[in-house]
């Protein structure tokens, strides 16, 4: 009765009319108006789903194709011309770090008179031989061996391994499966599929990729680089090395010199912490957003160095480096790696431990880049106490600040002890290498006549080497000598 009365004390009005109706139907479900929409469907979800899907997508692989993962041969045809310089003056080195693993490619470059002592240049996280250019040419014109190593998983080392893994593991490596297969298939492929079915076709996916190919980032820890390490100073002839460990080259290095006392005949720290990490902040890479920006944009990865790193990198080495550290999947790797370092590592016990009581040492340091730095110098020197502190006038990423003050403090260490009894003093080579060298010196000699003889030496060195390794080496982007 009430409700009739007040119905007549009212003008008639939608709101009228709607107070009318929702009192008697208060207790009733409010969708029901909704309901009342022509189709209730779950394909709605689906299509909605897809569009998501079908976005993100859009967005990884837009991002993606800022962050190239070309194959090896175009993302090299495609480097600066210094780099590519850089790269046909090295040689790689195969190296196997566990026998039930195919052999990685470790890029070296050397320099120098070959009967000397020899330097091991080994660089940090994120960093390559490149960053040692000046150093070497600087090591080398003063009489040193100079060797430097790119670490697998940086430079032109090998970045990534093939795996055969097993596919389908749980709800993120189901949308990650959909995902790759989106981005072999074309969008269109999962989209015609949901709408023929009304469903991501999962199963479809599951049994296709159950088993299948996956190329994985070399992530190698301390342990693994050694052998590395090892690998190469053997190969190559080198020991006893007086070794260069910048930055996280200490994290990875550590170990094995303590395994390898006899190996190393010096050890060279430069702006190494104490405990053993690097100046690049491994964050910015780790997120993979904020390390697509950073590395994408040459303006802002150079501001990243500049306050992390070096002030006074140029442009085009900062963009160089970029370029190395970007390429190939090297973010991923370089991360994993830095994860894989040991964290308990502690220098004053390393530099305490009986092997390297008696292994002579030196500590270059940055004397002007923060206090904060200067005083870990400081704590690195104490903890070693064999090792003379000298400073330099660079930041934390020295060989790019003043390539030359290092190359004279490392030759001046180098020459001030004892010279190293080699192993092997004048290995014999191999006959039909001797004959190419004596080749090449025959055939430079009309070419480079009038030149001084530093310049005769070193292009005869690589003269030589293009002719002894050019299959071995020159080939590793299948490019041979064509460029
Ligand atoms: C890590 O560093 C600590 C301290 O220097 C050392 O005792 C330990 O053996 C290292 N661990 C590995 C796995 O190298």
């Amino acid at each position: 009765m009430a409700i009739i009365t007040e119905e007549e004390d009212q003008p008639p009005s939608p709101k009228q009319s709607h107070s009318k109706i929702r009192p008697p139907k208060a207790d009733e479900p409010i969708s029901q108006p909704t309901s009342k929409s022509p189709s209730p469907n779950p394909f709605t979800f689906w299509f909605y789903f897809t569009l998501l899907v079908a976005l993100i997508t859009f967005l990884f692989l837009s991002l993606s194709y800022l962050a190239p993962h070309q194959d090896p041969k175009s993302w090299f045809l495609s480097l600066p011309n210094n780099l590519r310089q850089h790269y046909s003056k090295g040689r790689i080195v195969k190296v196997q770090t566990s026998p039930n693993q195919a052999p990685i490619e470790v890029f070296t470059i050397e320099h120098g008179p070959v009967v000397s002592e020899n330097v091991v240049l080994v660089h940090g996280l994120g960093l390559s031989s490149y960053s040692f250019r000046d150093v070497i040419r600087g090591l080398g014109s003063k009489g040193v061996h100079v060797v430097a190593i790119d670490l697998p998983g940086n430079g032109f080392s090998d970045k990534s391994v093939e795996e055969v893994v097993e596919g389908g593991n749980g709800v993120l490596g189901g949308l990650l499966d959909v995902y790759d297969e989106i981005q072999e298939k074309g969008l269109f492929w999962a989209f015609d599929k949901v709408i023929e079915t009304g469903q991501i076709p999962y199963e479809e996916i599951g049994n296709r990729i159950s088993k299948r190919k996956v190329v994985r980032p070399i992530e190698l820890g301390p342990e693994e680089i050694g052998r590395v390490l090892g690998q190469v100073v053997e190969t190559m002839g080198l020991a006893p090395v007086h070794l260069v460990l910048h930055d996280s080259g200490l994290g990875f290095g550590a170990n094995w010199i303590l395994e390898n006392p006899g190996l190393v005949r010096s050890v060279t720290l430069i702006d190494t912490d104490s405990r053993g990490f690097g100046a690049l902040p491994l964050w910015v890479l780790e997120i993979s957003v904020v390390s697509e920006v950073v590395l994408g944009v040459s303006f802002l990865y150079r501001r990243l160095i500049n306050l992390c790193c070096s002030r006074g990198i140029g442009v085009l080495d900062a963009e160089t480096h970029r370029v190395l550290l970007r390429g190939r999947d090297g973010r991923r790797a370089v991360v994993g790696m830095g994860k894989k370092m040991n964290h308990s590592f502690d220098i004053a016990e390393w530099g305490g431990s009986d092997g390297l009581k008696d292994t002579p040492m030196q500590v270059l340091w940055s004397g002007g880049w923060s206090k904060e730095w200067s005083e870990e110098g400081r704590r690195v020197a104490d903890a070693l106490p064999q090792a003379a502190l000298v400073m330099h006038s660079g930041g934390r990423w020295p060989q790019e600040d003043t390539a030359d003050e290092l190359a004279e403090s490392i030759v001046q260490f180098v020459f001030s002890l004892p010279n190293s009894v080699r192993k092997v003093e004048e290995e014999f080579i191999p006959e039909h290498i001797q004959k190419m060298l004596d080749e090449a010196k025959s055939s430079d000699h009309h070419h480079h006549h009038h030149h001084g003889h530093d310049g005769h030496d070193h292009h005869h060195d690589s003269h030589a080497h293009a002719h002894a390794h050019g299959a071995g080496y020159m080939d590793a982007y299948g490019l041979g000598h064509a460029w």
